[in-house]
């Protein structure tokens, strides 16, 4: 093993936070996508007007100004920093060669750090594989080796480490032993400090999940599609069911599978969900017909045959499946799917694909029940295999998304909405940047934001938009400004007032983080063959950048890392050194508390009234009914706003206007209108809501509020209440979704467990891969990566209803990858 000197390169350092829907399939829609097109036509982006933000075109002076006013006094204020940050730089050097790093912070402010490294290698037609583990307890600024704790065995580093919910300080690493027909955990409850072991009594297909309600349960599904449960923390297990194709935790101790009675798995259409709510001595069916379920804020979805040939519809509850009312969405067929982008209590969005091989399809977004849609964007780009989408919640300002369509012309054009997919427009394009060759008209042109799809499609794009709560309106993500996402080099633009305005921050693709709540940004240069020695920071949201010399010795960059929730100041850069001989880890840790010399005060805040256009207009910052001011940190302060900082926000409502409402089922807005008027042909016509909705939904005055809208009095429909389901006739046998009431026999109690992983809002893990020789697979590694940490993500809102299309027969999405490069 030793003869081979580890050949190197590329890594990636992915978060989990970024949870797309990701399927592998065949990619229909190759790099001709990234043309030159013309500007974004209306046509490709059609809205349901909810309400009419006047951004576009609106003078955003006061924004603007804000920034320059104080762009001069930053540059000054960070004078002398070398000093002050050379004092605070940890260099840490593993006398290590292995392959690849995973990283996991263990709690929320503890400072502690797990390193995993694991060197594999393929010999013959055996993998041999050793692990070796780090362990920090100072944020990274030193570690201290411990693989004593887990006497090297190989680590399947393709599971990464399973951090405990909450500050449990629980960590789970999944061990292979005997060349892989076994398998081992290793768990510990202290943060790391100390770890037992235990052999399993299967082998794991998945990460290993924690009941987010009860750090102590376990669950998982082992190769061979049986699911096991541990209640003591992984050392007694048993087998709760056999052949069961997807599981995932409910609410309070709630769990969900969908199980095939007769065979496989790729009976779907043919699965039933079930439910147990005492870890499997009842076991409840809740719905039959399944072919695939998924989880969203308080909704439960299901999508189940309709008896009609291939085709399939969506099913809802919101009492943990006892009982479903059927969504008013198409129903699709089977080479179509549904994904559930993102969701909360209130309200998901939900995308159709539209039928054929298209590559796009159309973004729903529902009401407060989860029944009644209404069509938010067509032309959603999402590859047909359910591939990648470019859907991302920024999660800085409330009601903002930005995602991407497919336009007519085949281009890939990014859109924003700042009302919760009422209406999406282009991004307006960066004041200091011009068009670039996409564009026709050189004046006219808008930014466009790489996301998941780019880094599907292998572009240099290292990271994806980054945006956390704590840092009001921040926003930063590589882009190209022009009429559509262009394949060249990208660079990095920032936006401070939650994707209205940009600027463009940084030439090139950068690593980024967000540190200290938005009070310090980090970036550093994306340069695989290069070796770097500098770092880039900014007090000022992204305006002015200092930089300072990190190392004397430039080292192979691979990842930033910092702990997750954008609080720390410690931020270190991982890479390693290449010399003759050998090669080794390095990871550089800097402090920037020094930087900051004080702690911020009152005058250091400035109030900020979020979605605000206009001052002068009563109803500027109104969104979904109210509006919110907010303390920020001024641009020119450098100062510190501590862990503790919390965002200060002031709702006021805003009154109610028909645009604070949408259409309720049987009524729809005509064009130019906010009146909800009846549906004339929702007579005689055949509908299945009709026919399954439940008594109440069909009550109706033909307006239902907006979900998550809080606007008081102002103008309040004023119709009396219609029972529709008198007016609608169906004479369609629905689909049988019976909900039977039959507890399963008690499940034989044996020992063991199965996966899936969640990871609490605080903790998080970084993967950082060097490759073992050849450089030929780089990307491909990147491509596997990527779907271990969608499949680890997968518990969270974001799942894809339906995970895995492979069966329809469609290519498999990296076919040149791994394999080949370890035959
Ligand atoms: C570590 O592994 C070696 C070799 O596999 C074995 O002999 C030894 O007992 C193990 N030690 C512990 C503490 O498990
Ligand atoms: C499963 O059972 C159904 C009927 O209950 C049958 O139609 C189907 O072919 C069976 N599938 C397999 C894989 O045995
Ligand atoms: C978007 O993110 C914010 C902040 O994390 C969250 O509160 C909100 O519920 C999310 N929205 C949806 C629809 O998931
Ligand atoms: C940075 O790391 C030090 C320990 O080395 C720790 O005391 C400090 O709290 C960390 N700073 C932040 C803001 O997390
Ligand atoms: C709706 O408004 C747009 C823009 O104001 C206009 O072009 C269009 O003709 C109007 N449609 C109707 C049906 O009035």
């Amino acid at each position: 093993m030793g003869l081979l000197l580890p050949c190197l390169l590329l890594f990636s350092v992915s978060t989990l936070t970024a949870g797309v829907d990701f399927q592998q399939g065949s990619k229909p829609l190759g790099q001709s996508l990234f043309q030159r097109r013309s500007y974004i036509e209306e046509k490709a982006a059609k809205i349901v007007k909810r309400s009419l933000p006047a951004w576009l075109g609106a003078s955003q002076n006061h924004r603007i100004k804000r920034r320059s006013a104080e762009q001069g006094d930053t540059c000054k204020a960070l004078q002398g920093h070398e000093t002050k940050l050379e004092g605070n730089t940890h260099r840490y050097s593993f006398n290590d060669l292995s392959g690849s790093v995973s990283l996991a912070w263990v709690g929320d402010g503890t400072g502690v750090i797990l390193a995993l490294t694991t060197f594999q290698m393929p010999f013959f037609m055996l993998k041999f594989g050793q692990s070796k583990l780090y362990r920090s307890e100072n944020y990274g600024k030193s570690f201290q080796d411990v693989t004593e704790l887990i006497n090297s065995t190989f680590i399947r580093s393709e599971f990464g480490i399973a951090i405990g919910p909450e500050n449990s300080g629980k960590v789970i690493l999944t061990a292979e032993v005997s060349g892989g027909l076994s398998s081992r955990i290793f768990v510990s409850d202290d943060f790391g400090k100390t770890f037992t072991h235990q052999e399993l009594p299967f082998i794991p297909m998945m990460q290993i999940t924690y009941n987010p309600y009860n750090s102590n349960v376990l669950l998982v599904l082992s190769n061979s599609n049986e699911l096991w449960l541990s209640e003591d923390f992984g050392s007694n297990w048993k087998k709760l069911h056999d052949m069961v194709c997807l599981v995932k935790w409910g609410r309070t101790n709630t769990i969900f599978f969908t199980a095939s009675l007769n065979g496989s798995c790729s009976d779907r259409g043919m699965l039933e969900l079930r439910r147990t709510t005492d870890y499997g001595k009842t076991i409840k069916t809740v719905a039959n017909k399944v072919y695939s379920f998924g989880l969203g804020g308080r909704f439960l979805f299901a999508s189940v045959m309709t008896g009609k040939g291939t085709l399939r519809m969506i099913y809802v509850s919101v009492n943990q499946g006892e009982t479903w009312n059927m969504a008013q969405l198409p129903p699709v067929g089977h080479e179509q799917f549904y994904s559930i982008l993102a969701a909360n209590d209130e309200m998901v969005f939900m995308h159709v694909d539209e039928p054929g091989d298209t590559g796009f399809g159309t973004i729903y977004v529902s009401d407060d029940r989860g029944t009644v849609y209404s069509k938010s964007l067509e032309h959603h780009l999402f590859t047909t295999t359910g591939g990648d989408t470019d859907f991302t919640n920024v999660t800085s300002l409330r009601g903002v998304f930005i995602t991407s369509i497919l336009a007519e012309d085949n281009s890939v054009q990014s859109v924003v909405s700042f009302d919760q997919g009422g209406e999406w427009v282009p991004l307006r394009q960066p004041s200091n940047s011009k068009c670039d060759a996409t564009a026709k008209d050189p004046d006219k042109c808008s930014l466009h934001i790489h996301a998941a799809y780019s880094t599907a499609m292998r572009l240099n794009v290292p990271m994806l938009p980054l945006s956390e709560p704590n840092a009001v309106g921040l926003i930063l993500a590589h882009g190209s400004v022009g009429d559509a996402i262009s394949v060249m080099k990208p660079d990095v633009y920032v936006s401070d007032d939650g994707g209205y305005s940009w600027i463009k921050a940084l030439d090139g693709p950068h690593h980024y983080a967000i540190l200290d709540s938005g009070g310090l940004l980090v970036a550093v240069e994306h340069s695989p063959t290069q070796p770097i020695d500098k770092i880039k920071f900014s007090t000022d949201e992204g305006q002015c950048w200092g930089v300072y010399t990190f190392t004397k010795e430039p080292l192979y960059f691979t990842g930033l890392a910092s702990e997750p929730g954008a609080r720390s100041m410690n931020v270190s850069i991982w890479g390693y050194r290449d010399s003759i001989l050998s090669q080794y880890w390095i990871s550089i840790t800097i402090d920037f508390r020094d930087l900051l010399t004080r702690d911020c005060d009152d005058q250091d805040y400035v109030q900020w009234l979020a979605h605000s256009d206009d001052i002068s207009d009563p109803n500027d910052g109104c969104m979904l009914g109210y509006k919110e001011r907010f303390l920020r940190l001024r641009k020119d302060s450098v100062c510190w706003n501590g862990r503790d900082y919390e965002v200060n926000t002031q709702p006021s409502p805003c009154p109610c206007t028909l645009d604070d409402f949408l259409c309720d089922f049987g009524y729809y807005r005509k064009e130019n209108s906010s009146e909800c008027v009846e549906q004339p042909d929702l007579k005689g016509k055949v509908l299945e809501f009709c026919l399954h909705g439940k008594e109440e939904q069909l009550q109706t005055s033909g307006y239902r509020k907006i979900p998550g809208d809080k606007c008081e009095g102002g103008r309040m429909p004023e119709r009396k209440e219609i029972d529709l389901s008198q007016r609608c006739v169906s004479d369609l046998i629905g689909p049988e979704l019976t909900v039977d009431n039959r507890s399963s026999k008690s499940v034989p109690i044996v020992i063991t467990v199965i996966i899936i992983m969640l990871l609490s809002v605080v903790a998080g893990v970084i993967f950082v891969k060097k490759y073992v020789c050849g450089g030929r697979f780089l990307v491909h590694r990147y491509s596997v990566l990527q779907q271990h940490v969608e499949e680890n993500a997968a518990e969270g809102m974001d799942d894809p209803l339906e995970t895995n299309h492979t069966q329809n027969g469609k290519i498999e999405f990296h076919d040149d990858s791994d394999e080949d490069l370890l035959e």
